[in-house]
């Protein structure tokens, strides 16, 4: 299924408030030149970016951004931070959370593998999102998955205990995998079910991806893990 062509943003929008733009620092080289394992750091700084203190959310992968959109304005007590590698959807969401107000919630333009990487050990997040993440069928693509075992590691590392992570898709073999990798690399306790809801209205759903295979009846399998 492809994608919908994304509407021409307003250029007067102001989107500074919204969207994040990461580009990868340079490789820190040893004595023989060769590039050293990048070390997580305490460089990015919540507080900062949000101006408050507050329980913060990570989805990877945004596409147009409606959990973000939603869930900010659910959960107004909750940061959120949405990270997405393509630009031009980055800023489409920076243009959609600019025109709602939503001052809890930004989107970053870059890598959320590569991100996650440089994330101190103690940020303490309240939960991870990742929904629908492309699946690379041909194996020579497979490592431009996002659900690698390096990420599941960052995943329970970031963590808060009590945080969750949230893995939904449409492809079951990528599902099964998933489920075999978190319980290989970490101690997250699951899957838990997560039952399908009704929806109340036709953007009562958890993301674009999932309004369109529902619309398609197609399945969708969803996990919970917690950090126990
Ligand atoms: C199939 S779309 C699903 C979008 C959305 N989660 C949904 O359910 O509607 C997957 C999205 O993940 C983004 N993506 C892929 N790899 C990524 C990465 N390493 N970091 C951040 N975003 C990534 C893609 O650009 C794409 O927008």
């Amino acid at each position: 299924m492809g994608r919908r062509a994304l509407k021409k943003l307003d250029p007067t929008l102001d989107l500074s408030g919204h969207l994040l733009v990461s580009r990868p620092a340079p490789p820190v080289l040893d004595a023989a030149g060769i590039p050293l394992e990048p070390k997580p750091s305490s460089a990015w700084d919540a507080s900062a970016v949000f101006g408050r203190v507050a329980p913060l959310e990570i989805e990877v992968g945004s596409g147009k951004g409606l959990f973000l959109v939603r869930a900010a304005k659910e959960r107004p007590d909750h940061n959120f931070l949405g990270i997405e590698l393509a630009h031009k959807y980055a800023r489409h969401i920076a243009a959609r959370l600019a025109r709602a107000g939503l001052s809890n919630a930004r989107i970053l333009s870059g890598d959320g593998l590569a991100f996650f990487r440089q994330l101190p050990d103690d940020i303490g997040l309240t939960a991870v999102h990742v929904y629908f993440p492309d699946p690379w069928w041909k194996k020579r693509h497979r490592k431009r998955r996002v659900m690698t075992e390096a990420f599941a590691r960052d995943i329970e590392r970031t963590l808060a205990i009590g945080g969750m992570l949230h893995f939904w898709t449409d492809v079951e073999e990528y599902f099964q995998e998933t489920l075999s990798l978190l319980a290989a690399e970490t101690k997250l306790a699951g899957p838990l079910n997560v039952a399908e809801r009704p929806a109340d209205d036709d953007l009562d759903y958890r993301t674009h991806f999932e309004r369109r295979m529902r619309m398609h009846e197609l399945p969708v399998y969803r996990a919970e893990f917690r950090k126990a």
